[in-house]
């Protein structure tokens, strides 16, 4: 398949095109760089042995995704482009909202035009909400999100089960549940721009020197050490698993099902610090400080739907995410370079 990947230079967006051309498909990769950076482009190609095709544009124009589907042959799409950052999205719900919405329905409506009907897009863990008991199972409703950027997944998701219900798509709604880890080689993985939010990439930022102890945010939940518990997925196992997807459209009895994406595991925080001082035999500092508001205590995936439907299961273990995501930071302290 000609597969268009929108987010294609960003952390997941970027190992799954790799899998993708591993895999045996042609890629076409929309991003406009409002959250990566150009250089992963030519890692991409270096990795991949091939030119990649770019389209740099925001995908919430319309009339620059039309020419973008006239100009292409496109067979399916994964849509990760979209902005992720909780805590923004509370204090610029409308940017939230108008990119994240605005870009799915730029890209479906070029899709009908073009009669593109396979999809595979980015949702969450956060649409399981509060309420949801543990482990998430896809089955569970109603889908309740607690911060704009989480009901920009739950809208997100609605308008695509429309869309395929009234015959126009096939749809796989994969939810994430927490990707770390990097690429094997070291020289793709996750950059974050400014102070990290998310657990590994700070992690790793102490170790290499760029922030000076990690803060633990509370060790009073009802957990055995106390700290939270998430299903860390590595990012080459969630590559593979959009690889899965989009090669099981075809076969899908519903227009659209939604997928876990999670090995089925919880791992504290402080398990996942101790797993990344292994990596690196080392110590790293850390204080216990306040809870971060909204964080719920222990949530895991159920990810039997993915492993009996589309033979996808997670093969990476929490020390490979520590020691892939450590080849990456180390190897480049600062990130991907400005040019
Ligand atoms: P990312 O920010 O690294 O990648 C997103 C890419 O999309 C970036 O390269 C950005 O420049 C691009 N982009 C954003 N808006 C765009 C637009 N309107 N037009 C064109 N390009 C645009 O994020 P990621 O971690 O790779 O996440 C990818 C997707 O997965 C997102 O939809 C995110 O919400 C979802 N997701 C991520 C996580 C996570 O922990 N990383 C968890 C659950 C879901
Ligand atoms: C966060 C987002 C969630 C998103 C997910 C993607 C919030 C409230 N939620 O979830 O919507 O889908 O990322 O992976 O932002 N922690 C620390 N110190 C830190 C950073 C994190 O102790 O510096 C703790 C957190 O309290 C949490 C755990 O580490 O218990 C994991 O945090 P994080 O990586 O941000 O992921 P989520 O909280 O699952």
């Amino acid at each position: 398949m000609r597969v268009l990947v929108s987010g294609g230079a960003g952390y997941i967006g970027s190992h799954t095109v790799l899998s993708l051309i591993e895999a045996g498909h042609d890629v076409v990769v929309v991003d406009d760089f409002s959250n990566s950076k150009p250089a992963v482009i030519g890692r991409l190609e270096s990795l991949a042995g091939q030119h990649i095709p770019v389209h740099a544009f925001d995908l919430a124009d319309h009339d620059k995704t039309e020419r973008l589907f006239a100009a292409e042959s496109i067979d399916a799409v994964v849509h990760f482009a979209g902005l992720k950052a909780v805590g923004e999205s509370v204090a610029k719900p409308l940017e939230y909202y108008a990119n994240n919405i605005g870009s799915t329905i730029s890209l479906v409506r070029a899709m009908r035009r073009h009669d593109v009907r396979r999809l595979v897009f980015s949702s969450s863990a956060t649409v399981y909400g509060e309420a949801a008991p543990v482990p998430y199972v896809e089955t569970y409703e109603p889908l309740v999100a607690s911060s704009p950027y989480g009901r920009t997944k739950v809208m997100n998701e609605q308008v695509l089960a429309d869309v395929a219900a009234a015959g126009e798509l096939h749809v796989a709604l994969l939810r994430y549940f927490n990707p770390v880890g990097a690429h094997a080689s070291g020289t793709i993985g996750e950059d974050p721009q400014g102070i990290p939010n998310n657990l590994m990439p700070f992690i790793a930022q102490v170790a290499v020197g760029r922030r000076e102890r990690l803060s633990v945010f509370g060790d009073d939940y009802p957990t055995a050490d106390g700290t939270c518990l998430r299903d860390y997925i590595h990012v080459e196992d969630l590559a593979a698993g959009h690889v899965a997807a989009l090669e099981h459209l075809g076969a899908m009895a519903e227009p659209v099902r939604a997928f876990n994406l999670g090995s089925g595991h919880g791992t504290s925080v402080l398990e996942l610090l101790r797993a990344f001082e292994r990596a690196i035999g080392r110590e790293l500092p850390y204080e216990v400080v306040g809870r971060r508001p909204g964080d719920l205590p222990a949530f895991w995936a159920d990810p039997s739907r993915a492993a009996d439907e589309l033979g996808w299961r997670t093969t990476r273990s929490v020390d490979d995410m520590c020691a892939d995501t450590w080849r990456w930071q180390s190897q480049n302290p600062q990130g991907f370079p400005d040019a």
